[in-house]
């Protein structure tokens, strides 16, 4: 049998200076519609379940998203470029941000880091002591970026 998968929890402690996020040409960051579900979703396929069991279907994975009490539109932080949604930061209300994911057609220019400041920004106005999100321990990509960020691991559990 496979050996069990384990998370790590991370965290970036705010309340000191933090970084300007610094867009790609052309790109803009705004918060989440209720037009943009549906691209938010093709993103998040196309992007962050890659490899890891498949994404729920767009009407089950929305409808869920919108009664969770701790869901929040405006902590939901989306990157669009001309050709529409190409990144997303979704964050609960308990300082916690539950989804990261970038367009692979988009990747490796600084979206998702200038999304996890935005993040941070928005956290730090709202009196939060720090954010944490949940990473895979196998994905190594997104820890680098969470470290070179300032995130630091607080736990290990069995994801
Ligand atoms: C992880 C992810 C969000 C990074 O988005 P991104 O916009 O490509 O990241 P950035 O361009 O801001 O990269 C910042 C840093 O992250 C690290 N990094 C990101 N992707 C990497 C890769 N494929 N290989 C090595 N390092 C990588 C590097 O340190 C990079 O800095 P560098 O480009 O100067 O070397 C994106 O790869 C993604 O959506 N992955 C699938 C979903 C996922 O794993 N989400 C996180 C779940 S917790």
């Amino acid at each position: 049998m496979a050996p069990k998968p384990f998370v790590l929890r991370m965290r970036r402690e705010l309340g000191g200076q933090i970084e300007q996020p610094l867009w790609p040409d052309g790109m803009t960051c705004r918060t989440l519609d209720k037009a943009d579900s549906k691209a938010a979703h093709a993103v998040l396929a196309a992007g962050f379940w890659e490899g890891g069991g498949g994404a729920p279907q767009y009407r089950q994975w929305w409808s869920r998203l919108r009664k969770d009490s701790e869901f929040d539109p405006t902590l939901f932080f989306l990157a669009v470029d001309r050709e529409g949604v190409c990144g997303l930061a979704q964050c609960w209300t308990s300082n916690f941000v539950k989804d990261l994911a970038v367009h692979p057609r988009v990747r490796r220019i600084g979206v998702g880091r200038a999304l996890m400041l935005t993040v941070f920004h928005a956290f730090d106005k709202r009196g939060a002591a720090f954010v944490d999100l949940k990473v895979r321990e196998e994905n190594l990509n997104a820890q680098r970026l969470y470290h070179d960020l300032g995130m630091r691991i607080v736990g290990r559990e069995p994801g």
